[in-house]
Order: C-alpha cells, then sequence, then structure tokens
C-alpha cells in the first residue's frame, strides 16, 4: 500500500517530523493568477459556479506552493442559496442575503432534498479536482456550521456581532431553532455529496462560533457540530473530519471529544503552548499562525511560524493560519512561512 497522504496522517494522529501545510483562502486575491481567472469568470459566484475554472483557481496555489491539501473553492453560503435564499456579493463590501426574520422568510425555504439543483457544479469540481491533482495532494471539502451559516441568513449579511441573530434566538427560539436544523440537515447532504464527489476530508467552519456563550455554545455551536460529524462518520467512517469553532477560546478544550471531530483548527487569539497543553491532549490539530504575517513578513513572520511548529511537535499537526490569508498579503511571504516549517 502506498505511504497515506500527510494530512490523513496527522488527522489519524500520527505525530510527524515535518509538519503538513495548507492554509485558509489560499485560492484568493493575493494571487495575480486568481484575480485573472476571476476575471475570467466575470464575478465570484460565476466563478463558484464553473466547474472547470473553480477547479482552476484551487489548483493555483497547489502549482505555485506545493501545499500540501487543496480546498475545494466554493463559499459556506452557497447553501443557503440552494436553500432558496437570494445571494450576491457587493464589491468591496461582502455578501448580501434575502433575509429571515419571520416564519413566512421561513416557509418560502426549499426542502433539502432539493438542493442538489443547485450545488451540482460544485461536486462536478470535486470530480475534476481528484483527476487533476498531485497524487500526494488531500482535497478537503467544506461547508459553514449552522450557527455561522444562520447569522448571516438572518442578517442578510455579515456582521460584526452577529445582533441580529442573537436577536432572533431570544424573540423566536422555535423559529431560530428550526432554520438551524434545516440548515444542519442542508449541511449534512451537501458535504456527503462533496464526499461522494471525491472530497477525502471535510471541514466545518464556525466563524462565528465565539460569539456564542455558556449554554448556548453547548446548544449551537457543540451540539450541531457533533450531529452533523456524526451523520458523516455513519456513511462515510473514514472521512476526517476538522471542526473550526473560531474564537471559541475555553470553548477549544473538550471539543474533539464532545464533538467526535478528528481535528480542532484554532485561530490565533490563544497561544499554541495553551493550545498544545489544552487541546492536542485529544489529538490533532491546525493552525493558527496570524494572518498579518503574510502581509508584514520580515524575521516576526519565521520566528513566529518556527514557534508554532515547536509548541505543536509533541503531537498531531497541521500548519495553518488563524484565519483567512487577506488580498493585501505578499506572495513570497506564504513561500518564506512554507519554508520556515519544512527547515529550508
Ligand atoms: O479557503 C479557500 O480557499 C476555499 C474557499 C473558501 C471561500 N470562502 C472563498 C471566498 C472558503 C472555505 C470560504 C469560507 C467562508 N465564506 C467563510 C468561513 C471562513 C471565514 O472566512 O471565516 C465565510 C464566513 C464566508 C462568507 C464570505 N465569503 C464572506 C464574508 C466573503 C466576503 C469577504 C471577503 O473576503 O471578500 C466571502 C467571499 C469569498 N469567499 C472570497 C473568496 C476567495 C473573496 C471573493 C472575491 O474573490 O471577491
Amino acid at each position: 500500500m502506498a505511504a497515506a497522504k500527510t494530512i490523513l496522517r496527522s488527522l489519524a494522529g500520527e505525530t510527524l517530523p515535518t509538519p503538513p501545510i495548507w492554509m485558509m483562502r489560499q485560492a484568493g486575491r493575493y494571487l495575480p493568477e486568481y484575480k485573472a481567472t476571476r476575471a475570467q469568470a466575470g464575478d465570484f459566484l460565476s466563478l463558484c459556479y464553473n466547474p472547470e475554472l473553480a477547479a482552476e483557481v484551487t489548483l493555483q496555489p497547489i502549482r505555485r506552493y506545493g501545499f500540501d491539501a487543496a480546498i475545494l473553492f466554493a463559499d459556506i453560503l452557497l447553501l443557503p442559496q440552494a436553500l432558496g435564499a437570494d445571494l450576491w456579493f457587493v464589491t468591496g463590501e461582502g455578501p448580501r442575503l434575502s433575509t429571515i426574520t419571520t416564519q413566512a422568510d421561513f416557509d418560502k425555504l426549499k426542502p433539502v432534498g432539493e438542493i442538489d439543483a443547485v450545488l451540482n457544479p460544485i461536486y462536478e469540481t470535486v470530480r475534476i479536482l481528484r483527476q487533476e491533482l498531485p497524487q500526494e495532494t488531500t482535497l478537503i471539502g467544506f461547508a459553514g456550521a449552522p450557527w455561522t451559516v444562520a447569522t448571516y441568513m438572518i442578517a442578510g449579511r455579515g456582521t460584526p456581532d452577529q445582533a441580529p441573530a442573537h436577536a432572533l434566538k431570544d424573540e423566536n427560539r422555535e423559529l431560530f431553532e428550526a432554520l438551524l436544523a434545516r440548515i444542519t440537515q442542508g449541511t449534512i447532504e451537501y458535504l456527503s455529496k462533496q464526499i461522494e464527489a471525491g472530497a477525502e476530508v471535510v471541514k466545518i467552519f464556525d466563524s462565528w462560533a465565539g460569539s456564542l456563550k455558556g449554554a448556548d455554545f453547548q446548544k449551537y455551536a457543540l451540539e450541531p457540530a457533533r450531529e452533523i460529524t456524526a451523520a458523516i462518520k455513519a456513511r462515510h467512517p473514514d472521512i476526517p473530519v476538522i471542526g473550526f469553532p473560531r474564537e471559541a477560546g475555553d470553548g477549544y478544550i473538550g471539543f474533539a471529544k464532545a464533538t467526535g471531530v478528528d481535528c480542532v483548527a484554532l485561530d490565533n487569539s490563544v497561544s499554541a503552548d495553551w493550545a498544545a497543553a489544552n487541546v492536542q491532549v485529544d489529538g490533532c490539530v491546525q493552525g493558527n499562525l496570524a494572518s498579518s504575517h503574510m502581509v508584514t513578513g520580515g524575521q516576526a513572520l519565521i520566528d513566529e511560524t518556527r514557534a508554532i511548529v515547536k509548541a505543536f511537535s509533541g503531537g498531531p499537526h497541521i500548519v495553518n493560519l488563524g484565519h483567512g490569508i487577506t488580498p493585501d498579503a505578499d506572495p513570497d511571504n506564504v513561500q518564506r512561512m512554507i519554508d520556515a516549517v519544512r527547515g529550508q
């Protein structure tokens, strides 16, 4: 049997002498080749739904840097669109969606059984990627976590404090929970289809998990992640799941045990030493270099990268950023980070 791919080995709990690397938003606007392909597609959503071009931008950072994993090029907001929400992107501002604040808004959503009519091109991108990726590169599929997706569906846009979603939770808990349940079921189907098309790992992005406190964190971050992971594992027992409850703080402790995920992705608000002692004790972790180093570079980038690798060297670790790389990052700094990890 051929040696397993590096990321799959880390996810299975192996401690590797050189940890594998990929980066959130590794296909993105900091790369000139991404901007060229996006211009060819017309706009961001047209790029997401064009399997040939979406596969092309997924492959670009693999060709340039030889990352250990590729992440499917798509977006967490495609699922709401498949459920019937209107979705568009305002240049320089971000996503806009039709809002869900009343029972009547919710009743207009489509059943989960109908999402593939919109999402089929995404599965086609996955199939193309499995054909075209180098043998050693792992393909990661993904979806948003129900809470994070709901924050966009309720507010109709990104919000600094997720206030509209918190308000609906407090004012109409039944509707809020019905929405979360619909997203949870949709996510299970969406991720399963990505796996059937060839995704080897799936990641659940809960970018706004940090704004859920106490019992709300249990009910709306932990519990949906557990439910999705259990359903995926029941259908596809060999597919590892990465959870990313961003800015969970103490909520990172025990997250893997409580949800069944194989790896916890960490943002950079927690120190690597703390996370090694409190999170990595339960298994693989991913992270957690501040993405600002990709803009500023210099010796601080090298020192911080090495410090993170060292802090996590006693257990399974996948090197990544604490959040996505930003459009103002210098592509040469990405190479410097990779060289620092691989000891060149
Ligand atoms: O990581 C990757 O390279 C894979 C593709 C990917 C994208 N979005 C492409 C994208 C992934 C995994 C996502 C996840 C995503 N999308 C999240 C969770 C992770 C996170 O960042 O917290 C969220 C919250 C979204 C929703 C979203 N999509 C927002 C808020 C925005 C606008 C902000 C921005 O960066 O412009 C997007 C747009 C988006 N998604 C871009 C990319 C490459 C930029 C679009 C462009 O090319 O103009």
